[in-house]
C-alpha cells in the first residue's frame, strides 16, 4: 500500500501519519522529520535545510528529491509506504513518477486532508512535540495531561522553530503557491481523495481508515 498524505502545514497529517503506520505497518516517510534530524545531528544537509526552513521556504528541489529517491529504495519500503510533506512541487512530482517506476512501484492512494486556512495558524502556534517519541500535541485542541510533558513517554515538549506566526504565514503561501497546484496534477491522474480534516482527530482518522479499506 503505497500513500501519499498531503494538505497544508497544520492540516494534521503528522498526526493521523502516526495512526496510519501504527494500523498499517508501512514506514512514514516524512521529509520534514528527515530534515530535522539532519538538524539535529549538525550535518551539511541540515545545516543546507535549516537555511530555508527557518523562512518558511521549500528546501530545493534536487535536495529533497535526492533524500526521497534514497529512502524509497530502502527494504522496509518493499511493503508499502506513507509519503508525508513529499511532492511540494510539481517537479517533486514528476520525479517521483521516475523514482517509482524505476523500484516498479505506483501510488495507490493520495488522501488530501482539507482545512480551511484560517484554522491553521492557531493549530501550528498552538503546536507542541515530544523531544523524546516525537508524538503532537496542541495546546488547546489535544493537550497532554500534565502541562509541557508527553502522556506517551514522558518526554519533555517543545514548540517547533518554525511554527512562529511570520514563518507559518510564509509557510502557508509557499503551499498554497507551490503546492496546492499538485492537487490538479493528481486528481487528473484519478487518485485523489479528499477528507474532511475540520473533524475530532479520531473521527478524521475513521474517515481515512474507512477510505483505505474500501480501496
Ligand atoms: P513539514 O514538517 O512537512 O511541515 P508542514 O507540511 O508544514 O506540516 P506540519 O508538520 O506543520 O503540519 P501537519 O499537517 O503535519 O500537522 P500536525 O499533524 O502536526 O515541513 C517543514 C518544512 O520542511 C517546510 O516548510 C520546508 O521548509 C521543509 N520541507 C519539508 N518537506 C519538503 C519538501 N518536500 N520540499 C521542500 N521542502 C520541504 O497538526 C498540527 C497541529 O494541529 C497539532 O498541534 C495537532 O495536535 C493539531 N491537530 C491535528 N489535527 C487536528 C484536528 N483534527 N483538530 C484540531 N487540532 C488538530
Amino acid at each position: 500500500m503505497n500513500i501519499l498524505l498531503m494538505g497544508p502545514p497544520g492540516a494534521g497529517k503528522g498526526t493521523q501519519a502516526e495512526k496510519i503506520v501504527e494500523e498499517y505497518g508501512i514506514p512514514h516517510i516524512s521529509t520534514g522529520d528527515m530534515f530535522r534530524a539532519a538538524i539535529k545531528a549538525g550535518t551539511e544537509l541540515g545545516l543546507e535545510a535549516k537555511s530555508y526552513m527557518d523562512k518558511g521556504a521549500l528546501v530545493p528541489d534536487e535536495v529533497t528529491i535526492g533524500i526521497v529517491r534514497e529512502r524509497l529504495a530502502l527494504a522496509d519500503c518493499e511493503k508499502g509506504f506513507l509519503l508525508d510533506g513529499f511532492p511540494r512541487t510539481v517537479a517533486q512530482a514528476e520525479a517521483l513518477e521516475q523514482i517509482l517506476s524505476d523500484l516498479t512501484k505506483s501510488i495507490d492512494y493520495v488522501i488530501n486532508i482539507q482545512v480551511d486556512h484560517d484554522i491553521l495558524m492557531s493549530r501550528l502556534t498552538g503546536r507542541r512535540i515530544c523531544k523524546s517519541c516525537g508524538a503532537t500535541y496542541h495546546l488547546v485542541f489535544n493537550p497532554p495531561a500534565n502541562e509541557g510533558v508527553c502522556d506517551r513517554c514522558g518526554g519533555d515538549l517543545y514548540q517547533r522553530a518554525d511554527d512562529n506566526e511570520e514563518t507559518v504565514g510564509n509557510r502557508l503561501a509557499v503551499y498554497t503557491n507551490q503546492t496546492q497546484p499538485l492537487l490538479d496534477f493528481y486528481q487528473e491522474k484519478g487518485y485523489l481523495k479528499n477528507i474532511n480534516g475540520q473533524q475530532d482527530i479520531s473521527d478524521v482518522y475513521s474517515d481515512i481508515d474507512s477510505l483505505i479499506g474500501s480501496l
